[in-house]
């Protein structure tokens, strides 16, 4: 088989708007998004800037939870026959759900509030490690239209986003 010989790519002319994200990279936009929300929150003392953080933390997860449970994981379930990562996941979604409960619209007052913080952080870290290292490789395995999925997705964050306020 002859192999194509390197050819420069062409750029192409700029675009007005951002183009439309594929799934799995809208996603691991949000789960970066959050991550970094919680590095800023380990490196401040001060308590506004903490509960703002907080307040930020748990819209993000919300919303990005709420996406996944009504567009990504039904798709990638049905998409993968799956009956193992996709209940998983959404079994570890309400306990990060509780967790969200407990520091929503909470002032942060000292260790106790700091520690579910520090607890929320390392389950998102969990959570999102078994998303990108399992759920999402078998996912794009499938025939699954990922950028349709993630035009439905981004739709439907900013919708949410956008009800939140
Ligand atoms: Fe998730
Ligand atoms: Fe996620």
């Amino acid at each position: 088989m002859a192999t194509a010989s390197k050819t420069p790519a062409k750029k192409s002319p700029a675009r007005k708007t951002a183009p439309p994200k594929e799934a799995t990279a809208l996603l691991r936009a949000d789960h970066k998004l959050v991550s970094d929300l919680f590095d800023q929150y380990e490196s401040t003392r001060s308590a506004s800037k903490k509960a703002k953080l907080v307040a930020q933390i748990c819209s993000e997860l919300t919303v990005h939870a709420q996406v996944e449970e009504e567009i990504f994981y039904p798709a990638v379930k049905a998409a993968l026959k799956d009956k193992e990562l996709v209940p998983e996941a959404t079994v570890e979604h309400a306990t990060l759900k509780d967790l969200i409960a407990q520091v929503e619209g909470v002032a942060p007052d000292g260790e106790m509030f700091d520690a579910k913080i520090k607890v929320m952080g390392e389950y998102v870290k969990h959570h999102v490690k078994e998303e990108q290292n399992e759920m999402f490789p078998k996912a794009k395995g499938t025939k699954l239209d990922m950028m349709a999925l993630g035009e439905r997705m981004l739709a439907r964050k900013q919708e949410l986003m956008a009800a939140r306020g």
